[in-house]
């Protein structure tokens, strides 16, 4: 098989290395790719985002599979681009992929199918908003409808919190004229749990635990992710087993119902509450940094998952059992402003260990170039052994405006 990735980071290099692994890959393309991705696939200088110049690299290069990394392909119609055509897309149509770029539009399958999800109200104008959330408690959760820079979830503990958030969104308009949706705190361990999808197939993989705040402690602001480990053991296998048919397989099976068939990674942001697991949101393609812990847990063919899946068959998966944890390392100023090309040194691991997030490679250099930059791995028979091998790798690492959480899977030690 010829298969091309979409995408540059730490995501599509844990993707590269699974794939680069498979006895069915010919020939492996990543656009753009980055230094890492570099040593295991060919890099396409295409633009990711122009539908066009893909499918004409993948038609002069006989592309059998694409997998698009992240959703930004998905919502700019990837997928759809490649209708009736020979050439498999491993992700959803633009439609189906609202169960991620629109939150209304997850709510609403979740209403509709009765699946486990925070109580809501979706609002466009300021004035209901505000009276709505005059009767309700706090901490309260509030959403923007629409891309926010990843700013767009507000967990109030207030109500001034709460009513500024109402402010920006619908009366400063801060981020569009998208809704805004008012939710019920859920209080409870999060996790992370993938599918393979294909219309109503579903084949779940290890659950992972993302640390979302950028300083210990959990405390900060929001990232795209500061690290994370699998599997979770506070999280039991009763609650897995609930979480994959009455979330994911449920969900699947609604879109099937609602014609708006999927394919590809549902990703489930689940909240253990006392009631159960309930969604948070759904994503429509590998998390970040998840898939940089669970692919290299995958010990079958992941190429051939694809393929017996996209032929309507189900196959099981082997998972390496052991603890696998990735520590982020982010330029300083992250999620904010932040400098890049600082020179990283000390990168001696194999690529299953360190993934490159946002390198460059200048004059033969590799240099910081993104918010994050490096995933760095460990593995082992307990937490604590991955966490403390994980750490070991981290401080091999060279880099002068790197810096990292150092409390990454303590809370399950
Ligand atoms: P999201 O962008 O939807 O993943 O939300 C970002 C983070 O906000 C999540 O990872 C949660 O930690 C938190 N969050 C979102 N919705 C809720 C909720 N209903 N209850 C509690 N925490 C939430
Ligand atoms: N790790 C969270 C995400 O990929 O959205």
């Amino acid at each position: 098989m010829n298969v091309l990735i979409l995408g540059q980071g730490g995501r599509e290099h844990a993707l590269a290395y699974a794939i680069s692994k498979s006895k069915l890959l010919s020939k492996l393309y990543v656009a753009k790719g980055n230094p890492g991705i570099a040593e295991l696939a060919t890099i396409v200088n295409i633009n990711p985002l122009d539908n066009k110049a893909v499918k004409k690299f993948a038609e002069e290069h006989n592309i059998d599979l694409i997998i698009p990394g992240s959703e930004v392909y998905l919502e700019n119609g990837i997928t759809d681009q490649f209708i009736n055509s020979s050439i498999s897309v491993f992700g959803p149509t633009k439609k189906a992929a609202q169960i991620e770029t629109s939150k209304e539009f997850a709510k609403t399958i979740m209403k509709k199918y009765d699946i486990p999800t925070a109580d809501y109200e979706v609002f466009d104008n300021y004035n209901n908003a505000v009276e709505y959330l005059s009767k309700q408690s706090i901490p309260i959760v509030i959403k923007y409808d629409g891309l926010a820079a990843g700013k767009g979830v507000v967990v109030a503990t207030s109500i001034e919190v709460a009513t500024e958030a109402l402010r920006l969104m619908l009366k400063d308009r801060l981020y569009g004229n998208g809704n805004v949706i008012i939710e019920e705190f859920l209080e409870g361990e999060e996790y992370s749990l993938m599918t393979f999808v294909h219309n109503n197939l579903v084949i779940p993989m290890p659950i992972a635990q993302d640390h979302k705040r950028l300083l210990e402690n959990d405390l900060g602001p929001n990232t795209g992710g500061m690290g994370v480990y699998s599997p979770v053991p506070v999280i039991k296998q009763r609650s897995i087993d609930f979480a994959v048919s009455d979330i994911m397989k449920k969900t699947a099976q609604a879109l099937v119902k609602e014609n708006c068939n999927f394919t590809g990674f549902l990703y489930g942001g689940l909240i253990q509450t006392i009631e159960g697991p309930k969604v948070i949101e759904f994503n429509a393609r590998f998390g970040d940094p998840e898939a940089e812990v669970i692919l290299p847990k995958l010990e079958s063919d992941f190429l051939e998952i694809i393929e017996k899946l996209l032929s309507d068959k189900i196959i099981d998966i082997k998972w390496n059992e052991e603890y696998f944890l990735g520590v982020v390392m982010a330029s300083k100023g992250y999620p904010s402003k932040y400098d890049i090309k600082f020179k990283i040194k000390g990168i001696t691991e194999p690529d299953s260990v360190v993934f490159h997030m946002g390198t460059k490679l200048l004059n033969g250099e590799l240099l910081t170039n993104g918010g994050r930059v490096l995933l760095v791995t460990g593995r082992g028979k307990t937490i604590k052994e991955a966490k403390e091998n994980s750490y070991k790798n981290v401080q091999k690492i060279n880099c002068e405006n790197l810096i990292y959480r150092k409390d990454i899977g303590a809370k399950s030690l």
